[in-house]
């Protein structure tokens, strides 16, 4: 048993050496954890890691373990004892206490604040969170799991319970939260209303994805999202995250905020709430919709606006209707409107000036040499084109960069 005794008093152990443990870690998720079983994790198995390499042989999914230990996790609230999996050993190691603050924060959460820590035994840095053990819920787990599957969230590489806490271990995300793009930068109304397709296409996946494994996200707004260089979106922050009875509240929920999202990138209108979102759709008619939209938008843009905002208000209209929250169709229309290549350049040039707004100048002795220019003028160069070559396959999977939060 490899057992470290440090001061911050998180034990891991090597589950790859009991065959017992092992085996009651990849039970059927569906069953509870059961006296006997509890008495062996009270004696033996505080915490749990699952090595990746057993992982693989012994188990049909990393699934069943992830909602073995989440069981754990909500058994043992109460109880006092440490409980954790790492479901990515390259990026975080068993023994986590060796994982240093390197004083660096993304964002001001809620509760304390997202911070990038290094995990000394891999070398890796990551995004870790802490809420309230109060406020763990299993549910939170299953349905980012579920998500980031599809590259739809942060990876999750660890979670641990430390006293009153559980400790999440995550990749850093690069690229912007909607709400600073939302907030910060310029675009004009074509750009605005291609990247409000890029968004909505991701929205809607990860909606979908969530809503057929049964789960509602429940906090979707545009902190919570964010958008890469290559104009995908990753959803995240699942601390309301729910699994939901059939037809449920939290799908319209859900829809409605991912409408406001969508119609102030479209706009420049958030439609104030979710209430008010739902009041004017309810109405059904463009001319309410219309005289409610503090926009400049054309009439024929009103139109296209209104005419998906209502597909999505469509699906969740009816609590009774078959395919509740079914955004099919919605999705396939928008893929036939998402914006080219160039245009989606054009936008990444915007969003990321510090990525894409440089010019490669002469050097007479050493060749050519990157030199940036100033991110605002932009509007003034005669030559965006410049800017879009920048935008290549290369760079954007190069790119190293993330963005702290605003
Ligand atoms: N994995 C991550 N990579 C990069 N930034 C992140 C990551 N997780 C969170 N952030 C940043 O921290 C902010 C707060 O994170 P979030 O999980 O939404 O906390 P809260 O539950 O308090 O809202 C986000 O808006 C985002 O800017
Ligand atoms: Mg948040």
């Amino acid at each position: 048993m490899e057992e470290d005794s440090g001061e911050s008093g998180v034990v891991f152990y090597d589950v790859g050496q009991h065959d017992k443990l092992m085996s009651l870690c990849l039970q059927e998720a569906s069953a509870d954890v059961d006296l006997d079983n509890l008495s062996l994790i009270r004696k033996n198995i505080n915490p749990v890691c699952i090595k990746e390499n057993s992982f693989k042989v012994q188990t049909s999914s990393a699934l069943n373990a992830v909602e073995k230990i989440i069981g754990n996790i909500t058994f043992l609230q109460n109880s006092g004892l440490k409980t954790g999996i790492v479901l990515n050993r390259s990026k975080v190691s068993e023994n986590s206490r060796h994982t240093n603050k390197e004083g660096e924060i993304l964002g001001i959460g809620i509760n304390s604040p997202i911070i990038i820590v290094k995990d000394q035994i891999t070398g890796e840095i990551n995004a870790q969170k802490t809420i309230m053990l109060a406020r763990f819920d299993g549910d939170q787990i299953m349905a980012w799991y579920h998500l980031q599957e599809k590259d739809l969230a942060p990876e999750l590489y660890a979670f641990k319970m430390v006293e009153d806490r559980v400790v999440m271990n995550m990749e850093i995300m690069k690229g912007k939260t909607l709400q600073h793009v939302l907030d910060k930068i310029t675009l004009n109304s074509d750009q605005a209303i291609g990247l409000s397709i890029c968004v909505l296409d991701g929205l809607l996946s990860a909606y979908e994805c969530l809503r057929q494994k049964g789960y509602s996200h429940s906090d979707m707004h545009a902190g919570n999202v964010m958008i890469t260089p290559k104009l995908n979106i990753k959803v995240f922050d699942f601390d309301a995250a729910k699994k939901f009875l059939q037809n449920s509240q939290k799908l319209k929920e859900d829809i409605l905020e991912i409408i406001r999202m969508f119609c102030a990138l479209y706009s420049g209108d958030n439609l104030t709430s979710r209430d008010i979102a739902n009041q004017i759709l309810e109405e059904r008619s463009l001319e309410t919709f219309s005289s409610k939209l503090r926009s400049q938008l054309t009439q024929a843009q009103r139109q296209e606006l209104f005419k998906i905002l209502m597909m999505l208000f469509d699906s969740v209209a009816f609590p009774e209707q078959e395919n509740y929250g079914d955004t099919a169709d919605v999705s396939n229309y928008v893929k036939k409107n998402m914006p080219g290549d160039e245009m989606k350049k054009q936008i990444a040039v915007l969003l990321f000036p510090e990525d894409f707004q440089f010019k490669e100048v002469a050097d007479c002795g050493t060749g050519s040499k990157r030199m940036r220019t100033d991110f605002t003028s932009v509007w003034e160069d005669p030559s965006m084109e410049d800017y879009v070559l920048n935008v290549t396959d290369q760079k954007l999977n190069e790119l190293q960069h993330f963005v702290l939060a605003c």
